[in-house]
This record gives structure tokens, C-alpha cells and sequence, in this order.
């Protein structure tokens, strides 16, 4: 029996709903064909929005979406991407395929898509190829609504009051593909470019997010930190909201990736032992930054994170369309426990990608749309947003095939929400074994507890011709004891209770 215990007084931090975040770039068909199929399309649509998918996504609560890249952020070029589509320049998408991008969906299309959404807007800048008057103009464009070229030429195309960037991004990527900087001179760059990233209302501050480290470079960060703060810490703290981090879970390391259906056992533990790598990243990066920010107020941006394998066989390389196991559910029951366990620096992570791109909560094949097994389990941790991690913990015992590769058979995160109600997220890693569990729920007399799961074999799939192998299931006998809760939790699950309690 693995004894979990809760203690609702210890309220830990606020989880904000942007961990549950989510990530769309201009990369094979995410945008074009996932989301966007234009107006005329026969799939149905709302402004060319596809309904399906956009229903779907507002079903799990999408809080915040990051845009246009990832890489392609940094040859970006908004002006592109406005006016009457007819005249829209048509260029070459040189990261990804090399195929046309005719900029049809643009400024106002990203926006119209929040919108119906109902999300937060986290615009990527352009550092690497664009210049500061761009990004300065761009921002102008989107937030200013007074008498300005800007917002004389948003007007003109159509849309009369500003739009809310609750995020903006000051380049990406830039130790890579965003201009292979040093970490010296991207810190001295992003002070130039975040200057004129103006809050035109003085209600209305725009979040600045500065490029972070790739994995474990520290020295990134730290480099990075010293030159944004080398005058007055003060200062620096009103140039920078947040540090973004990016963490991708390759089974067989960055070249040879491997397959996304096709893994044995000793795969499996390796690739969750690689996802659960990220618990150390945070606490590093976090390390660093607490020297220069020992209160927590830069948030650690996890805006790219999820599987990335050899794409599906037949498909574009450049395109990154995989398949989604129950592997892949595992990967986002523990990254997202992970985050909320570190809610205090962790503000916002984005999962790459929202839709028809690496770990995708959507896939599509013209007018058809699946859910993937990572959709199911972000549609079972959503009560967890806006919540308050509580201190909780649970025995485990280590398991696996390899030496390398031990992992925890079990982890989990604890909040509470506004009601009152407790969300527990449990995963179980092991393929064979189920685990009693004794929950003990201090100071807290139980009303009623729900429960849902998601388990499976570890190969499960959706596909186009079976869409419902992995669907979230009613999780039933749990046992309300005097002191909390008993339950089993089955091999190769993700588990949610929702438990209802008064003091
Ligand atoms: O998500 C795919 C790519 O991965 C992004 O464009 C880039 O930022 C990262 O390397």
C-alpha cells in the first residue's frame, strides 16, 4: 500500500492556467489545415477556423497560445501577413519543408483565433532577422489605439480597437536557429528590442518573455541573467517577466529520435525517465535565477516541451506529424505534475504542438479530427488551473529494465480549487504493476469523490479508423475511509479524483 499525503492547509502556490498552455506554429499543418482552412473551405468553420478543432480545444480550457514560432518567429516578418490576402506575399517556409507560406493567416486571423478560443495571446517577436523597429511597430499595431501610423493601418484593415498580448517574446531560440547568438549578445540585444516592446496603456502591461537556455545550458542562463542585470536588478525586473525554457523528450537522443507506435518495455521507461529529466532542469535553471530573483517574480517559461520522434512513415520530414500513444499520455500526466509542483517559479509551459505537429492534442486528415491520448489527460488535469498546489507526497519505489533508466513508479500533484474541491493527478508508470493507495487527507472530512482515468496498453493509439481505443474512462471503486481514501490505481494510467470536502 503506497500511503499518499495531503495537507490542504499548506497552501504552496497559485498553478497558473497558462502551465496548461499550448504552442502553434507556421510548421507543416498545424496552422494551415489543423487550424485554419480559410472561409470558403467545405470543412466547416467560423472565420475559416475549423469548428471541430476549435470546440475541442475549448472543450480542454487551451489558456494561452503561443505564435507564430518556434523558429520560423525569427524570419517572420508581420507586415507579410496583413492587408487584403490576395496581396499577401508569398514566401518561402525555409525551416520547415521549404514549402509556400502565403502569410493567409496572419495578425488578425491569430487574434480572431484567440478570441474564439477565449485564450491569452503569447506573440513571438522577431530578434534574429527583424529589426527593432519592426518589433516596436508590430507591437504598436496590435496594442495602440490612439491616432498612429500603426493604428491608422490596423484600422484600415479592419479592426478598430486594439487587441490584449498578455505575452510577448523577444526572439526564440536565438543560442540556435534565432541567429545563433552568443549568450552575452542576445542579453544585450534583447535589453535593445524589449525597450521599444511598449506598454502603450497603463493598464496593459505586456509580459516580456527573454530567450532561455536549450536543456541543461546553464551557462545560458546565468550568462544571460548577469547582462540583464548588471546595472540595477531593480531595472531589470521591469524588462523581464519571464525566462523561457525548452525541453523536448527524445527516446534515442536528438539524431535518431525514434519511433512514436512502434517501442518496446525498455523504451517506454527510457523515454519517461528522459521526460521526468525535466524536474531537475527547472530546479537548476531555477537555482540561477533565484540568485538574481529570489522572489520569484521572472517566471520560468517552459514554451516548448512534449515528445518529438521519427516523423510517421510517408509523411514530410519537415512537416514533424507523429502519432500519440499512451506513452505520450504518460510524458503529460508526469511533465504536468512536474509543473505544478514547481508552480511557485513555473508561470507558463507550452506544449509543442497544438495541432498535426509533434506531441499534438489534435490530429487531422481533411475534414476528419481525432483526439489524441496527451488531449485526453489535458482534458482530465484541467481543474488544476487557476488552483492552489497543496503540499503533497507519495512513497515510491523505483522501476524499469535498465540501470540508466529507473524512474518512480508513481507521481503525482495535488491542488485545491476555488470551491474548495481537491484535484489529485496520479500517474502509474509501471507496465505491469497496479498500486493500493492509501490517501490521507489531513484536517478534512470527505463528502464525495469522482474519479476518471485514462489507462491502456503501452502501444494504444487513436487513429482515423479507431478514434476511441484511448478516451477517459469512469474510474470507480474508491473507498472514503475516516482519514482520506483508498483506491488501486491500474498499470500504464493517468488518474484523476476530484475530491469534495468541507473544513
Ligand atoms: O517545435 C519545433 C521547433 O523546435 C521550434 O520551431 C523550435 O523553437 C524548436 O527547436
Amino acid at each position: 500500500m503506497a500511503n499518499l499525503i495531503i495537507n490542504p492547509n499548506k497552501k504552496v502556490s497559485k498553478i497558473n492556467k497558462e502551465i496548461y498552455g499550448h504552442f502553434s506554429e507556421h510548421l507543416g499543418r498545424c496552422i494551415y489545415e489543423g487550424i485554419y482552412v480559410g472561409e470558403d473551405s467545405p470543412i466547416p468553420n467560423k472565420n475559416g477556423m475549423r469548428t471541430d478543432v476549435v470546440e475541442a480545444l475549448k472543450k480542454i480550457k487551451v489558456p494561452v497560445l503561443r505564435w507564430p514560432g518556434g523558429c520560423f518567429a525569427d524570419e517572420y516578418h508581420w507586415m507579410d501577413g496583413i492587408g487584403p490576402k490576395e496581396n499577401r506575399k508569398k514566401i518561402v517556409n525555409t525551416h520547415w519543408g521549404g514549402v509556400v507560406e502565403d502569410n493567409s493567416f496572419g495578425t488578425h486571423e491569430f487574434f480572431e483565433l484567440c478570441e474564439q478560443l477565449g485564450c491569452e495571446a503569447y506573440v513571438n517577436g522577431n530578434l534574429g532577422s527583424g529589426t527593432v523597429r519592426e518589433m516596436s511597430e508590430w507591437v504598436e499595431y496590435m496594442t495602440f489605439e490612439g491616432v498612429s501610423p500603426m493604428a491608422d493601418l490596423r484600422k484600415k484593415n479592419g479592426r478598430e480597437e486594439p487587441w490584449h498580448v498578455t505575452y510577448f517574446g523577444v526572439g526564440n531560440e536565438n543560442w540556435g536557429c534565432g541567429g545563433n547568438m552568443n549568450p552575452d549578445f542576445y542579453a544585450n540585444e534583447y535589453r535593445r528590442y524589449q525597450t521599444y516592446v511598449r506598454n502603450y496603456k497603463k493598464d496593459h502591461h505586456i509580459q516580456k518573455i527573454c530567450c532561455g537556455a536549450n536543456v541543461d545550458d546553464y551557462e545560458w542562463t546565468s550568462e544571460v541573467l548577469k547582462t540583464c542585470f548588471n546595472h540595477s536588478p531593480e531595472e531589470a525586473h521591469g524588462f523581464m517577466d519571464g525566462l523561457s525554457l525548452h525541453y523536448y523528450t527524445h527516446p534515442e537522443g536528438w539524431k535518431i529520435k525514434g519511433s512514436a507506435t512502434d517501442f518496446d518495455e525498455a523504451c517506454w521507461y527510457k523515454t519517461l525517465s528522459k521526460t521526468l529529466y525535466m524536474e531537475e532542469l527547472i530546479e537548476r535553471h531555477g537555482a540561477i535565477m533565484n540568485a538574481y530573483d529570489p522572489e520569484k517574480q521572472i517566471g520560468l517559461i517552459v514554451d516548448e516541451w512534449g515528445t518529438w520522434y521519427t516523423v510517421e512513415p510517408g509523411t514530410n520530414p519537415g512537416f514533424l506529424y507523429q502519432q500519440n500513444t499512451m506513452r505520450d499520455a504518460l510524458v503529460a500526466g508526469i511533465n504536468l505534475n512536474i509543473f505544478n509542483k514547481h508552480s511557485d517559479r513555473v508561470k507558463m509551459a507550452n506544449l509543442a504542438q497544438i495541432v498535426n505537429v509533434l506531441q499534438a492534442v489534435i490530429l487531422t486528415e481533411g475534414a476528419d479530427m481525432i483526439l489524441t491520448p496527451t488531449y485526453h489527460v489535458f482534458d482530465m488535469y484541467k481543474d488544476h488551473q487557476d488552483a492552489m498546489l497543496v503540499e503533497s507526497s507519495i512513497e515510491t519505489k523505483e522501476i524499469g529494465m535498465d540501470e540508466e533508466y529507473m524512474v518512480p513508479n508513481l507521481t503525482e500533484s495535488v491542488s485545491e480549487s476555488a470551491d474548495g474541491s481537491l484535484n489529485i493527478t496520479i500517474t502509474n508508470l509501471s507496465l505491469e504493476e497496479s498500486y493500493p493507495i492509501k490517501a490521507t487527507i489531513l484536517d478534512r472530512k470527505i463528502l464525495g469523490v469522482t474519479g476518471e482515468i485514462v489507462a491502456g496498453q503501452m502501444r494504444d493509439k487513436n487513429t482515423f479508423e479507431e478514434p476511441e481505443q484511448v478516451t477517459v474512462k469512469k474510474f470507480e471503486n474508491i473507498e472514503i475511509t475516516e482519514s482520506g481514501l483508498k483506491f488501486t490505481i491500474p498499470p500504464c494510467s493517468v488518474l484523476h479524483l476530484q475530491v469534495r470536502e468541507n473544513a
